[in-house]
């Protein structure tokens, strides 16, 4: 069945109401509402995704909404491929129930809106970055989709593993009553994770592209059993940047972060990488795409 599109914020919220049950003041009556953020051209990652949504929820909602305010100047917030009537169909396949597409004026009554939602320190590094002020406007969006859905539960990917971290310190902070499910990274048969922004890929590129994942992996296999100098884990890193940008990629980044994105704690002679897991974190430019991708490594 195909699921029923809200363009409006007082149209989805009315047809939500009833599931909320409080209305009739009625507990059976009340069903868990999930929610998937996403900014549409919709692909197996993201129908993942909903997959996911359906088991923890009884109604899923997905919004698709090109968000403005989490692009920078000069990035592709025109150029996004905008595919409402595909993503539709695609949806009707895995059971979502309700898509909420609003326009850029339903959304933000004042572009750039006053209200700012300030992601804070975590946010200033890796896509943080090279993209300044992109995850406020992934929160301010992501506050404002929670406040007109209400959902019980969200999905989002670990594709965006600096989001993901985000979204659950928003929830934090804000007191959301949400629970945030964190999906697993949908790849291609060659390994390239899935992403709207693939097609960007010349037929050259894409198949270049899976070369990003294997480099993470490589890395990742040389530091699973931890216990590495610092000296040793900097060549190594030294010489995944050459041979990524030797495939011709641009490396954005190429970090090794703790799994809650803090430093890893090393000094002078060691790496110290026994005690926690780690994850490998990357953003590189290959033609006019920018590929992100990353790899948790459970040490020990
Ligand atoms: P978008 O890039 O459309 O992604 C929507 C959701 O799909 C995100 O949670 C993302 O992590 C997930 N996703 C994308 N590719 C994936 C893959 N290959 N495997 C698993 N999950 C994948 O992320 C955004 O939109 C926006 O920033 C948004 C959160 C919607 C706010 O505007």
């Amino acid at each position: 069945m195909s699921p029923i599109i809200h363009h409006h914020i007082s149209s989805l919220r009315a047809a939500l109401q009833p599931y909320r049950g409080q209305q009739s003041g009625r507990q059976d009556r009340q069903q868990r509402i999930a929610l998937v953020p996403t900014m549409g051209n919709l692909h197996e990652g993201h129908l993942e995704l909903v997959k996911i949504a359906k088991q923890h929820a009884d109604i899923v909602v997905v919004s698709i909404f090109v968000n403005p305010t989490q692009f920078g100047v000069g990035e592709d917030f025109d150029s996004y491929p905008r595919t409402l009537d595909e993503d539709v169909a695609k949806l009707a396949t895995v059971g979502a129930d309700y898509v909420f597409a609003p326009s850029v004026d339903a959304m933000y009554p004042v572009l750039p809106p006053p209200t700012t939602v300030l992601a804070g320190a975590i946010s200033n590094q890796l896509c943080g970055q090279s993209r300044p002020g992109h995850f406020d406007g992934v929160g301010i969006v992501v506050s404002k989709l929670f406040n007109i859905v209400q959902p019980d539960v969200a999905i989002f990917g670990q594709k965006d593993y600096q989001q993901l971290a985000i979204i659950k310190q928003l929830v934090r902070d804000l007191s959301y009553p949400i629970e945030i499910v964190g999906a697993p990274i949908i790849r291609a048969d060659d390994g390239l994770a899935l992403s709207s922004r693939n097609q960007y890929l010349t037929e050259s590129e894409r198949q270049v592209a899976p070369i990003l994942h294997r480099e993470l992996q490589d890395l990742a296999e040389q530091l699973k059993d931890g216990g590495i100098s610092q000296q040793a884990f900097e060549s190594l890193l030294a010489d995944k940047r050459t041979r990524i940008s030797e495939a011709g990629f641009t490396i954005d980044y190429l970090e090794v972060k703790t799994e809650a994105l803090g430093s890893v704690a090393s000094d002078s002679t060691t790496f110290n990488i026994e005690n926690e897991n780690i994850v490998i974190l990357v953003a590189a430019w290959l033609g006019r795409a920018r590929l992100l991708d990353n790899q948790l490594v459970v040490v020990g």
